[in-house]
């Protein structure tokens, strides 16, 4: 017998559903007590995404403690770049720290052949979460977009203005095309690696593709992606993939229109009543609480979610989530309103 797909992914199919499925972005993180027990036993936050016992506990953690419809693995989209060779630390203040891409030798540098076998455990960690978890909850793969990996990788880590890649773009085009093709190929691999190992649905994360301008957007965000997703399609056509870009405004819209794409997840700036109407009438949507909201909790953020519900609900096709990441200082328990409210409010409201 066929199984019953999980609430978000009959939301993200836009069939009608009984509730509105929520996950959050970074649900699994340092704003969880029991994230911070496993974690301060690990020596750094990669050896912790390369133990599967560990990584598929805290990727189970929030949805145990809140219920929420979807697990999605605990990893990184820098782990790619680890895996092909490059230098990758996480500074406790700073964030990420990797060894900066200047030209075309440190690119040959780095060796993108193979990065399956170098990524096992976040395979075996998918497969042990989807073991773990019951039926009618998704587990969710993920990857980096190129334009957000790059950037990490030639920044040599965050940027306040991304100039020093937004410059490479211009002045190295040859060099990032050859970065972007062995990205691209790795990312798709990833990708079907993780449904192959059981995720039910995938997201990209394109975390800084805000910052293109617009002659840019099509070439180092958009195309990158659709081909990602076409690749991952015509190997698992029926498994569903979320496009994450976020601050693209109404650049959103230059993902409606593939064939290979599912779903969108709208970050806080997009106004919900244009998505509704431009974006949801074609394709199903995720989205968008500020996390600000989530964080100081009380009736801010329960009227801002009635909002969102209200405009999203009308039709089939929403997933509840942030419009990025949960914060660290975020309480636990502002969560637990927030799951508690919608699924008490918004009950079997899509027919
Ligand atoms: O969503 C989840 O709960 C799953 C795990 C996950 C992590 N990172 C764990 C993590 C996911 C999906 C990501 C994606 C990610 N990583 C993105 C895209 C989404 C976004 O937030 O924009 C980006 C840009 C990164 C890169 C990254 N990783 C940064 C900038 C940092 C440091 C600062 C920060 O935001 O935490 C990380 C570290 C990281 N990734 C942590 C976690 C739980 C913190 C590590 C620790 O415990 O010290």
């Amino acid at each position: 017998m066929k199984k019953k797909p999980s609430r978000l992914i009959s939301a993200i199919k836009k069939e009608p559903v009984d509730q509105i499925p929520i996950w959050l972005m970074r649900q699994a993180g340092r704003y969880l007590p029991e994230y911070r027990v496993l974690r301060s036993k690990s020596r750094n936050f990669l050896d912790l995404c390369y133990n599967v016992d560990l990584a598929t506990e805290i990727t189970m953690q929030p949805v145990k403690r809140f219920d929420l419809d979807a697990a999605i693995i605990f990893s990184d989209i820098l782990i790619i770049p680890f895996a092909a060779g490059s230098e990758v630390k996480f500074l406790p203040e700073k964030g990420p720290v990797l060894s900066k891409i200047m030209s075309v030798k440190d690119v040959e540098r780095l060796n993108f052949h193979n990065l399956s076998d170098r990524l096992q455990p976040v395979y075996q960690i998918v497969k042990q979460t989807r073991k773990d978890l019951s039926n009618e909850k998704a587990v969710i793969g993920f990857c980096g977009a190129p334009w957000t990996i790059a950037s990490y990788m030639i920044e040599g880590g965050s940027s306040r203005d991304f100039s020093v890649i937004r410059r490479f773009a211009l002045e190295n085009p040859k060099t990032l095309k050859i970065l972007f093709e062995e990205l691209e190929r790795c990312l798709a691999n990833h990708l079907v690696a993780q449904i192959a190992a059981g995720a039910d649905a995938v997201q990209i994360f394109d975390s800084w593709a805000g910052v293109l301008s617009d002659s840019n957007f099509k070439k180092l965000s958009a195309d990158p992606i659709r081909r990602i997703c076409r690749t991952v399609k015509q190997v698992y056509p029926d498994v569903p993939i979320i496009v994450f870009p976020r601050l693209a405004g109404i650049r959103y819209e230059q993902f409606v229109s593939s064939k290979y794409i599912d779903a969108l997840s709208l970050d806080q700036t997009i106004p919900c009543r244009w998505a509704a109407k431009q974006l949801q009438s074609k394709i199903a949507i995720q989205g968008n609480l500020d996390p600000i909201f989530l964080l100081s909790g009380g009736s801010n953020m329960l009227v801002e979610v009635e909002r969102i519900c209200d405009t999203f609900s009308n039709q089939n096709g929403f997933v509840f989530n942030l419009g990025h990441g949960v914060i660290k200082e975020t309480p636990p328990e502002n969560v637990q309103i927030l799951c508690d409210f919608i699924r008490e409010k918004f009950q079997r409201i899509n027919k």
